[in-house]
């Protein structure tokens, strides 16, 4: 009888041990990478992992700019259960961390010497309080147009340069029967295009608005030139626009429905799933008025508290993530360029290779700044109200630009 009870308690505990291991090497993973171009390059991640012995636990929530993820994650930590990592841009990271939230990487990063490869403007938002907090695993930037090349050359024009030179195309695509600018009508799409806008008034004004939050900026001359030309932009859109997802947007600009698309480096990503090529089907460009600035925003994957038990397959996915060939093989086919500075930009194309070399330059300028847009500016409460004033710019809500930037700089203060 006691044989029998020693034999089943050994077969339970063989049975709890197994699933407890197979737990522990399984990372479930919060993400909004959904679109065809970023499914595409979670796969890359995906694959390392697996040829590691790390199992993926799939958690996606569309929606670009990662607010419905957000949304979720609160809804799991708050039921005591978050999941292992999360994509997580700027202050989001911050936020969690000052709650407590999130796990420590510094053993993995000083075993790999993170410090010294990752920029600091990145280890802004990956540390807390000196502590590795998170695993950045790229460096997108907003401030970028794609246009569609057959488009481009029917106007006879060049890719323009300047603001004037930006309108004559869209007026002559207009003439040519097209949709001018391919754009989604959601609060971080018109976001999006707004970086861009401000960006262009200057790095200086940008910082002082978007990262100072100045009053004087915000309510000024300068941004109500923004808003005007964010206004007149709006006036280049299709009747659908409302509501449409970028990747949706970026389709009309790859079938040649729309000339222009003002969006991220990740559209990129849609274009060569669409087995595009750069400078044949497509043309990248820095916003006019941007060229040698760069608004970046980073994908990290904050790692949240978990057991001991899961803490090994965490580690795992972070140092997978920092490897310079992961970083090369992933960033290539999801259009960000490498958060490391040691990775070869052989492997890219051209736009990746100019993405790389702005972000160097502007690193060194003092030109890089952190998207508005994508929460590396200021914290969500600021963001939010900042997409608020945005968006009722591009739907008609403000009379001009003055009007707008009067209510951004009420806006601001108001949620300070
Ligand atoms: C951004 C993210 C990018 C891209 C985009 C659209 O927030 O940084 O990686 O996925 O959303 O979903």
């Amino acid at each position: 009888m006691r044989g029998f009870f020693g034999k089943a308690v050994t077969a339970a505990a063989i049975l709890a041990m197994t699933t407890s291991l197979a737990r522990a090497t399984d990372v479930e993973v919060l993400h909004w990478w959904t679109s065809g171009g970023e499914a595409a390059a979670l796969n890359v991640l995906k694959d390392m992992l697996k040829g590691e012995g790390i199992g993926w636990v799939d958690m996606p929530v569309a929606g670009g700019g990662g607010e419905a993820a957000m949304t979720t994650l609160k809804a799991r930590v708050n039921a005591g259960d978050p999941p292992t990592a999360v994509q997580m841009l700027g202050f989001d990271i911050q936020d969690w961390a000052e709650q407590g939230a999130l796990g420590n990487l510094d053993d993995v990063a000083a075993k790999e010497g993170w410090d010294k490869v990752i920029p600091q403007a990145i280890q802004r938002f990956a540390k807390y309080d000196g502590h590795w907090v998170a695993a950045p695993v790229n460096l997108h930037s907003t401030n970028w147009v794609w246009i569609n090349k057959a488009a481009l050359d029917k106007t006879g024009l060049a890719a323009p340069t300047t603001w004037d030179e930006l309108v004559a195309v869209l007026d002559k695509m207009k003439a040519d029967g097209i949709t001018p600018i391919a754009h989604g009508g959601q609060p971080w799409q018109d976001a999006t295009m707004f970086d861009s806008l401000v960006l262009a008034e200057g790095v200086d004004f940008y910082k002082k608005a978007f990262v100072d939050l100045d009053p004087a900026a915000l309510g000024g001359s300068q941004m109500a030139e923004a808003f005007n030309r964010l206004i007149k932009l709006s006036s280049y859109l299709d009747a659908n626009f409302s509501n449409r997802d970028w990747n949706l947007a970026s389709a009309m600009v790859i079938k040649g429905d729309a000339g222009m698309q003002f969006m991220g480096d990740w559209a990129k990503g849609e274009f060569l799933k669409a087995g595009q090529k750069p400078g044949t089907d497509f043309v990248c460009i820095r916003f006019p008025g941007t060229q040698g600035a760069v608004a970046f925003n980073s994908d990290e994957f904050a790692m949240f508290k978990v057991g001991d038990d899961k803490k090994a397959a965490q580690e795992a996915m972070a140092s997978a993530i920092e490897s310079p060939k992961f970083q090369s093989a992933f960033n290539v086919v999801k259009g960000s360029v490498p958060a490391r500075t040691d990775v070869p930009d052989t492997a890219f194309d051209d736009c990746g290779k100019k993405g790389i070399a702005d972000l160097a330059e502007a690193n060194a300028k003092g030109t890089l700044v952190g998207s508005m847009a994508q929460g590396h500016a200021a914290p969500a409460a600021i963001k939010n109200a900042e997409y608020d004033i945005v968006t009722g710019a591009m739907n008609g809500k403000y009379k001009d630009g003055a009007e707008a930037a009067k209510a951004l700089a009420d806006a601001i203060a108001a949620a300070k």
